[in-house]
């Protein structure tokens, strides 16, 4: 599905490498967490994914084509993304279920009035992650967790055979948060996609997320599985031996020593 080869990264004008010769390859229905400390390269790699950024070395495969051209369109329509950046654009007098539908228009680029059955995806959507009844109110009146999952909701409609979350947990309560990833999760197992998900949180890897890839100062620091990294301890060596990583029941915790 998306196969990155050799990628590195460096900023123009700037003497430093964003990205070293990272390989990475997301096959259909993987489910990865995407993860590293502040600066450490996350956000430039999901740019090259995206096509929002092009790597100064290496090849990016997506969907078996090596480049998407002037087609940049149809490649964003297959890539659900939610970032900050996405969550700044959107408008807080725009109803709910406008919200849901214009990720409709994101990929087709052309606005028009959005069609019944549409209406009703976004509804059922909307439903979905229990929100059913807040269809008409405004964005501007809701928390940010429920706002995370209306752009969630958003970036589904198209059904993208990749969705890509860019730490979409900052900000949110521990209830909230927990209620975002059940979402994730419900929505995630009854479809087909795969899903990148960016965090720097352990307490974000749900039992929904087998795979990790670490990146650290730009460089691939561990890819695979997550048991593997526990078993590892890999996240010791990457936090340094101040920080401990365990798993209690299904979940991971981070502690100071
Ligand atoms: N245009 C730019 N010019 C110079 N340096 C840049 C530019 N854009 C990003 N960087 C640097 O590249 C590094 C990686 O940035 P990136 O945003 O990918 O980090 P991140 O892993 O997403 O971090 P965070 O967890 O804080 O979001 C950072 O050190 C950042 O300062
Ligand atoms: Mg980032």
């Amino acid at each position: 599905m998306i196969k990155l080869e050799n990628i590195s990264l460096d900023i123009y004008g700037s003497r430093r490498r964003i990205l070293n010769k990272i390989d990475w390859h997301v096959e259909d229905g993987d489910i990865w967490v995407l993860f590293g400390r502040n600066g450490s390269g996350k956000t430039k790699l999901l740019e090259i994914i995206t096509g929002y950024n092009f790597p100064s070395e290496g090849t990016v495969t997506r969907f078996g084509k090596g480049h998407f051209g002037s087609d940049i369109r149809e490649l964003r329509k297959r890539i659900g993304y939610i970032s900050s950046v996405v969550r700044e654009m959107f408008s807080s007098n725009e109803r709910v279920i406008d919200a849901v539908v214009s990720g409709l228009y994101a990929s087709i680029g052309l606005y028009r009035k959005p069609s019944s059955t549409e209406y009703g995806k976004a509804a059922d959507l909307i439903q979905r992650v229990g929100l059913g009844g807040r269809e008409h109110d405004v964005i501007g009146h809701l928390s940010d967790g429920e706002k995370q999952k209306i752009l969630m909701l958003r970036a589904l409609i198209n059904d993208p055979d990749l969705l890509i979350l860019d730490e979409p947990a900052t900000g949110l309560d521990i209830i909230a948060r927990e209620e975002f990833l059940e979402s994730l999760s419900s929505l995630t197992k009854e479809r087909e996609h795969s899903v990148i998900y960016v965090t720097h949180h352990v307490e974000e890897i749900t039992p929904l997320f087998k795979k990790i890839f670490i990146i650290d100062n730009g460089e691939c620091f561990f890819k695979g599985d997550i048991e593997e990294a526990l078993e590892k301890n890999i996240f010791t060596s990457l936090f340094g031996r101040g920080v401990e990583v365990f798993r209690r029941g299904e979940r991971l915790y981070s502690s100071i020593k």
